[in-house]
């Protein structure tokens, strides 16, 4: 019998990867998408622990769910994710109605947990860190056709222990997946039609997997070996850590055409008293000379990054030093954020936490100064020709919506079809995407 699965993902890419794993996991028990939690019979709310805002929503939405439950026999709740991980027992406690908890490391265990909590009263609870590897146990990915972009998890965890993160203590120890396993899965994305493969890891640029040989390989030269894949037109990575990129790296963004020439590198702070306190291991000069070093191999380069503004004792002039780095350096796009203290993690308990007002103030002058780059960065693009992947249909009839190199999204009123690479005019900047025209009627190559 068919049961319908809705999953709602909060948070970064690998969770949305590690939804579609999840869907996967249970399609042989015949669990099939549903479209809203309403006309499920299986909800999983694969969750975020990253903030405190992003940590809150899942009780809220575990709220809204609860009737649902009362009103439907035989309806389950699966909390899944980095707060599963963090606040399992919190969650059993405050919402024993919940009937599955599952943190990151244990999704290959899904079909186990749910057949034993429909079994029986009360929670399964798993959040280990299994001895065994989820990606030895979870299935190939689906047999159903893919997007033209996809993602590919190839790095997992973190050992970096910034003071202000969760992550360590929620995706565990850095982990790097076999080779021949991530080539396998990125020739069955193409084969199902992925042009595009976002390579993903909290650490993407540790990577150093086995190769057949016993040898480690990092992440430049995985990229070599994924680029031979004919019909994979466009490799990008994310997230690095500057302290990780190395000379292979580098050298696969001067040498290697597939590799898109963008790179979310999160600094964090321009301060160095700053970055210290937030153990990054690298300091705001150091920073500049890696990105020197990476526009010196591929000038086409575009940055992006994460900020994070009221870290604990950040004064007036530390955030100034953050300006002023935003301005030296150019970013295309960014994420930034008011620090926001996570239980178990140092920094919650430093002194001179900032005030909130102060946290805003500074978050809406970061954040104008990054939006007043985007735009700069978007209008200096008008007129030029870029290859576009062509990813999804638009809004009116006929558009069709895609992504530069850059991962600006571009939009074209007429030729070219989903999945095809093609060279389009940069015409006109709107609200949330550039206007272009497909100037060649033949695919273009991935390069710009
Ligand atoms: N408070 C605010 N932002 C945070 N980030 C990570 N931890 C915190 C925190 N405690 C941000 C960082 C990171 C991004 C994924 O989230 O900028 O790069
Ligand atoms: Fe959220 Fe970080 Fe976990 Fe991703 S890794 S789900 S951003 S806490």
């Amino acid at each position: 019998m068919t049961k319908r699965l809705f999953i709602k993902t909060y948070g970064c890419q690998m969770n949305v990867y590690d939804s579609a794993r999840m869907a996967d996991v249970l399609a042989p028990l015949g669990y099939a998408a549903a479209d809203t939690p309403d006309d499920a019979d299986l909800v999983i709310l694969n969750t975020c622990h990253i903030r405190e805002k992003a940590s809150e929503k899942v009780f809220s939405e575990l709220g809204r769910l609860r009737p649902l439950k009362a009103a439907k026999p035989g309806f389950m709740i699966t909390v899944a994710g980095c707060t599963a991980q963090a606040e399992g027992e919190e969650i059993v406690r405050r919402m024993p109605f919940v009937d599955v908890v599952v943190g990151p490391q244990a999704y290959h265990r899904l079909p186990e947990l749910v057949a034993r909590a429909s079994r029986a009263a009360g929670t399964a609870l798993d959040t280990d860190f299994p001895v065994e590897s989820k990606f030895d146990h979870l299935p190939a990915a689906s047999a159903a056709t893919e997007a033209p972009s996809a993602f590919l998890t190839v790095q997992e965890g973190c050992d970096k222990f910034c003071t202000f993160c969760v992550v360590p203590y929620t995706r565990g120890a850095e982990f790097s997946r076999p080779v021949a396993a991530i080539e396998a899965e990125a020739r069955r994305l193409v084969e199902r039609g992925a042009r595009e493969i976002t390579l993903l890891g909290q650490n993407v640029n540790a990577f150093h997997g086995r190769d057949g040989s016993g040898a480690e390989i990092g992440l430049g030269a995985l990229i070599r070996r994924l680029a031979r894949i004919d019909g994979l037109e466009r490799i990008r990575y994310t997230t690095s850590h500057p302290r990780d990129v190395d000379e292979a790296l580098i050298a696969a963004h001067r040498e290697e055409p597939k590799l898109m020439p963008y790179l979310h590198l999160p600094v964090q702070a321009g301060s160095d008293r700053v970055l210290a306190a937030m153990n990054r291991g690298h300091t705001a000069e150091s920073y500049r000379r890696i990105v020197e070093r990476l526009r010196a191999a591929q000038p086409d380069l575009a940055l992006s990054s994460d900020f994070i503004v009221g870290f604990p004792g950040e004064s007036e002039a530390d955030f100034e030093a953050t300006l002023a780095l935003v301005r030296e350096i150019g970013f295309v796009a960014a994420f930034s954020f008011k620090y926001s203290a996570r239980p178990g993690t140092p920094a919650a308990m430093m002194d001179g936490q900032v005030p909130e007002p102060v946290k805003d103030e500074r978050l809406r002058r970061l954040q104008a100064l990054l939006r007043e780059q985007t735009d700069l960065f978007n209008r200096a693009c008008l007129g030029r020709v870029v290859p576009v992947l062509l990813e999804r249909p638009g809004r009116h009839p006929g558009q069709l919506v895609g992504r530069s190199p850059w991962l600006q999204p571009v939009h074209v009123n007429s030729g070219g079809a989903i999945g095809e690479v093609r060279a389009v005019r940069l015409a006109r900047v709107s609200a949330n995407s550039i206007a272009g025209e497909v100037v060649e009627r033949a695919p273009a190559g991935a390069a710009a």
